[in-house]
């Protein structure tokens, strides 16, 4: 038996890489697998939630009960998540979104020389910020992943996004492996949620998620 918590609810999310262009075959990338991102969607789906997973390039099935909108780069993500937020209750960002994108992707492919290459960068847009900063918002959860001080720096880009709930892990922790361990902060303080499978900790997250849900609606 596993209780309806998000029953109701429209839950927008995003996981995986993103993928930038640098010309038609190559691209910068990052090492997120999916992993953390799927477990939470299932999490959510299984809670009863209506689930859209807007994912960047991954081998993982989709999760049952889950919509998911296919995408490379953190511009087409952004692109898709702004098309699935109205309406949503909830918006989670999982997504290792690239920082930079190449500033100009070549339309062919670029020809080896002996010579040394400049890539110029441009920084892309930040989905979370800008959907926590939307007139009518979702309930925004965002992740921090950090390789030391994971307090510090979680807290600082919780409050710089301005999200009520984050999830902290180190990415020696998180980053492709089945198990990670997580920390979250909200407004209330920090719990620290230990070490666990991707799959167990998205459950503890959803109840995490749901009681601050409750709490905010009896305000
Ligand atoms: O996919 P796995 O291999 O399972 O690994 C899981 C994970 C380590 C990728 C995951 O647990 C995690 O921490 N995801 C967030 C990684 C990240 O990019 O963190 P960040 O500190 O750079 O970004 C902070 C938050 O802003 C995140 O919610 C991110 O999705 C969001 N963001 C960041 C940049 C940007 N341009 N747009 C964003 O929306």
């Amino acid at each position: 038996f596993q209780p309806k918590l998000l029953a109701g609810c429209k839950v927008v999310m995003t996981a995986g890489p993103t993928f930038e262009p640098i010309d038609p075959v190559r691209g910068i990338t990052n090492a997120s697998s999916g992993k953390m991102g799927y477990a939470l969607a299932r999490a959510c789906a299984r809670a009863g939630a209506e689930v859209v997973l807007v994912s960047g390039p991954v081998s993982l099935p989709v999760p049952p009960g889950v919509r998911r909108v296919a995408v490379q780069s953190a511009l087409q993500m952004r692109d898709a998540v702004l098309a699935e937020v109205p309406g949503a209750t909830v918006f989670i960002g999982v997504a290792a979104v690239a920082d930079y994108r190449p500033a100009q992707t070549a339309e062919h492919k670029i020809k080896k020389s002996g010579d040394t290459m400049q890539l110029v960068l441009t920084p892309n847009p930040d989905i979370l910020a800008e959907v926590a900063a939307l007139p009518q918002p979702p309930f925004c959860v965002g992740f921090a992943a950090e390789s030391r001080e994971l307090d510090a720096y979680a807290a600082a880009k919780r409050a710089a996004k301005r999200v009520p709930l984050l999830v902290g892990n180190l990415v020696q922790d998180g980053l492709g492996g089945d198990d990670n361990e997580v920390v979250l902060y909200d407004d209330n303080g920090r719990y620290p949620l230990g070490r666990a499978s991707k799959t167990e900790l998205a459950k503890r997250i959803v109840d995490h998620l749901a009681d601050l849900l409750v709490d905010g609606a009896k305000r």
